[in-house]
């Protein structure tokens, strides 16, 4: 059985889509911890540990009286800061009654959570992707859960050559595969970038049938990836032969390790074009859930195949991996630090 990577604990990662929280009780497992979330009536998120003190009921199949949780099993009822407040048959509640409650932030129309020691949660850390709520944007977005290691997802993320292969006819064309990348790598800040400019080249249809364009295209993609969690492609496509760049799309990724070989993909597709066609947002919505549901099969394979493979295996890298490589150095010096 192959070990999977350690996880970065200090860190900040999307736990949810904003409106995913709510008034039910949401249960998520991050980075190996059950958390429970919901919001206040006030609207602020909450993120609890996800397991009663009593007989240990999971918090998130209970319900809600006002701000507090009631527990589902025998009604131990918690305030937000994860205190007992009453317990039932009795008046006195237990001194040790009580839960984790963990630091949250909503940015960006994502809930972050923070696992790691309380003392570095601060928010102003948390990376930006102000498109999946600008007026001028619209977004389509899921997330699907994937049994792989997180890195196998920021392995196919950093690489987009797989579109060529994995994903032929959806985004993929000959030239995403054929053109060289340029990586570049600040290893203080935890960023990598990874750009590809491609020039007269195939219109794949997820562009051709979004933005209406028929014939060949200048194409560029430009990862910025913020180790560990948020992951940001910025794509842009003209007509061929035209510089400016005419239509905008922004597909955004938040990678969140789950537990050991289990990770949460949430995407999203933003886009400045055409955004009062409700025939593009569903198309948008119905392609992109599509080609994420390739890599979703992919990796889940991908992972069946390390699980089997003897010990001191040797992986083969070439020049298209070097983004993939710098992001594995990044989050292993995050997970050790
Ligand atoms: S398990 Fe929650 S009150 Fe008993
Ligand atoms: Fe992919």
């Amino acid at each position: 059985m192959t070990a999977y990577s350690a996880f970065a604990r200090n860190q900040w990662y999307v736990a949810a889509w904003s409106k995913e929280v709510g008034r039910e009780l949401l249960g998520r497992t991050i980075l190996g911890e059950p958390i429970a979330f919901y919001r206040t009536e006030a609207g602020e998120p909450v993120a609890l540990a996800d397991r009663c003190v009593h007989r240990r009921y999971p918090l998130s199949a209970s319900g809600l009286d006002g701000d507090r949780v009631v527990c589902g099993y025998h009604g131990f009822t918690y305030d937000t800061t994860g205190t007992c407040v009453f317990v039932p048959g009795q008046k006195r509640v237990p001194r040790t009654a009580r839960v984790s409650s963990y630091p949250v932030a909503e940015v960006d129309g994502m809930v972050w959570v923070w696992v790691g020691d309380p003392e570095g949660a601060d928010t102003g850390a948390i990376p930006r992707a102000p498109h999946l709520v600008a007026d001028d944007f619209v977004t389509v977005e899921g997330m699907e859960p994937i049994d792989a290691d997180f890195m196998l997802l920021v392995d196919n993320l950093m690489d987009l050559s797989h579109e060529t292969y994995l994903h032929g006819g959806y985004i993929g064309t000959p030239e995403v595969a054929e053109t060289p990348i340029a990586t570049e790598v600040d290893e203080e800040s935890g960023v990598v970038r990874v750009s590809r400019h491609m020039k007269d080249a195939e219109c794949p249809p997820f562009y051709a049938r979004s933005t209406g364009i028929e014939g060949r295209i200048e194409r560029r993609q430009d990862i910025e990836y913020h180790a560990p969690c948020l992951y940001l492609l910025h794509s842009t496509i003209s007509p061929s032969g035209q510089e400016t760049p005419a239509f905008r799309t922004e597909i955004t990724y938040a990678i969140t390790p789950s537990s050991p070989g289990k990770v949460y993909d949430f995407w999203a597709v933003s886009r400045n074009f055409a955004t009062e066609d409700e025939e593009v947002t569903t198309f948008l919505r119905d392609f992109n859930h599509t080609v994420v549901m390739q890599d979703v099969d992919a990796l889940n394979l991908l992972q069946r195949t390390l699980d089997t493979e003897p010990e001191g295996y040797q992986e083969l890298s070439i020049n298209i991996d070097t983004g993939g490589l710098a992001a594995r150095r990044i989050l292993t010096k995050l997970a050790a630090g």
